[in-house]
């Protein structure tokens, strides 16, 4: 694998690898990519991922350059394009960790870049590390990648971790998922396409509540409004799907609430004592996941 644009692109037993990977490097501090720079350009507002790449990087013993609001503070704002400004990060470092508002712009770096270029989150388009971080807590909490029920809530249409996860779980069996949303910011037709290719039994549906207590996994997402058309009432939209503590009380017993984070009102803060409430652990996850992925990169594995 030379780049990491979309979660396609990684299969089964890749993901076990990671997966096998990232759970013995918990606690672990190393020098396995000494003397190795990454590089994160972030064109978009990050607080887990770019962090946690750079603290994953660190623990593995290699240095850090970072851009952290590089649409106002890099060579962009005097019209310089994205392949222009990898062609010369890419002579900086030796992987480059890239943000951008816009879809398909880490395709665009990938074909110009000499070194690795990992996608974290092109516009409404994908998130893979996002998606691999969240199959991972899936798999910690709920002891499997097959056979379970996870609901995806709220923006489902403009909210890119939350598809790249499903066109992940398209690679696994006996997956059912059901959308809740509704028309305004439904799962979109991509997403749809593929899994009907891939026999994924999936429904949607607007009842937030009763596809809570059947569901093992439940995927809260952000209402993301600075994606959503303009126009849209997304406080409306926000509050009928919002998630509180009397619905997490009737999930099932060892169901999972997930969310990418950062949350915007969308899970009430007293469901965070809940049991079923993990989305802390799943970002403190993301950086074994990264720091395998990161060694996966250099062929340190
Ligand atoms: N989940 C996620 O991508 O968070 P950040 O936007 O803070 O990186």
């Amino acid at each position: 694998m030379q780049h990491l644009v979309e979660t396609q692109q990684f299969d089964r037993a890749a993901l076990k690898r990671l997966f096998e990977l990232a759970s013995s490097l918990e606690g672990k501090r190393e020098e396995s990519l000494k003397g190795k720079i990454l590089a994160s350009l972030f064109y978009a507002p990050s607080t887990r991922t770019r962090l946690s790449f750079e603290s994953s990087m660190m623990r593995l013993g290699g240095n850090v350059i970072s851009m952290e609001n590089a649409s106002e503070s890099s060579s962009a704002t005097k019209g310089e394009s994205i392949e222009d400004t990898i062609r010369i990060v890419d002579d900086y470092a030796d992987v480059i960790v890239l943000r951008h508002t816009e879809v398909g712009t880490a395709a665009r770096a990938a074909a110009v870049s000499r070194v690795p270029i990992i996608n974290a989150g092109d516009g409404v388009g994908q998130h893979p590390t996002q998606s691999f971080l969240d199959l991972y807590t899936i798999e910690r909490e709920i002891g499997r990648t097959d056979d379970f029920h996870i609901a995806f809530v709220g923006n489902l249409a403009y909210y890119r971790s939350a598809r790249s996860l499903a066109y992940l779980l398209g690679k696994y069996k006996n997956v059912k998922m059901t959308f809740v949303s509704g028309p305004e910011l439904g799962m979109k037709d991509d997403v749809k396409e593929y899994l009907k290719e891939k026999n994924v039994d999936f429904t949607e549906t607007e009842d937030l509540e009763g596809t809570m207590q059947i569901a093992d996994v439940v995927y809260q997402t952000r209402m993301a409004e600075e994606w959503i058309p303009k126009g849209t009432d997304f406080e409306k939209l926000r509050q009928k799907y919002t998630i509180t503590r009397p619905m997490t009380d009737h999930m099932k017993d060892g169901a999972i609430l997930i969310h990418p984070l950062p949350r915007a009102g969308e899970i009430s803060p007293d469901v965070d004592d809940s049991p079923h409430a993990v989305y802390f652990k799943q970002a403190a996850y993301g950086v074994l996941v990264r720091m395998a992925l990161l060694k996966l990169f250099f062929g340190k594995a």
